[in-house]
C-alpha cells in the first residue's frame, strides 16, 4: 500500500488561559491515503475547525500545538 498523503498522531491543541490550560483537542489521529475523502462528524465544539486549521497551520494564536505530530 503507498504512504498516507497525511499522517495525523495524537494531535493535540492547547489555549492558555488566565485560569490554566484549556485542551482542546487530545489525542486526535487520521491517515488520509491518496485518492481518499476523509469527513469529519462531530458536535459543535467537538473540535473539527481546530484540527484543521492545525493540519494547515492557521491555528490563531494564543491556540498552539501542544503534542502529536503532523
Ligand atoms: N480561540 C479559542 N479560545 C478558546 N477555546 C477555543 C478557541 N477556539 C475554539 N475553542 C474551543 O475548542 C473547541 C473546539 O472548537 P472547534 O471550533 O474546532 O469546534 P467544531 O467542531 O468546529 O464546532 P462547530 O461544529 O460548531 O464548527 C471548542 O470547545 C471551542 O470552545
Ligand atoms: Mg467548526
Amino acid at each position: 500500500m503507498s504512504e498516507p498523503v497525511l499522517s495525523v498522531r495524537n494531535l493535540r491543541v492547547e489555549f492558555p488561559k488566565r485560569s490554566g490550560v484549556l485542551t482542546a483537542i487530545d489525542g486526535v489521529s487520521f491517515d488520509i491515503n491518496p485518492g481518499e475523502i476523509l469527513g469529519v462528524v462531530g458536535e459543535s465544539g467537538a473540535g473539527k475547525s481546530l484540527t484543521g486549521q492545525a493540519v494547515i497551520g492557521l491555528l490563531e494564536p494564543p491556540g498552539r500545538i501542544a503534542g502529536g505530530e503532523i
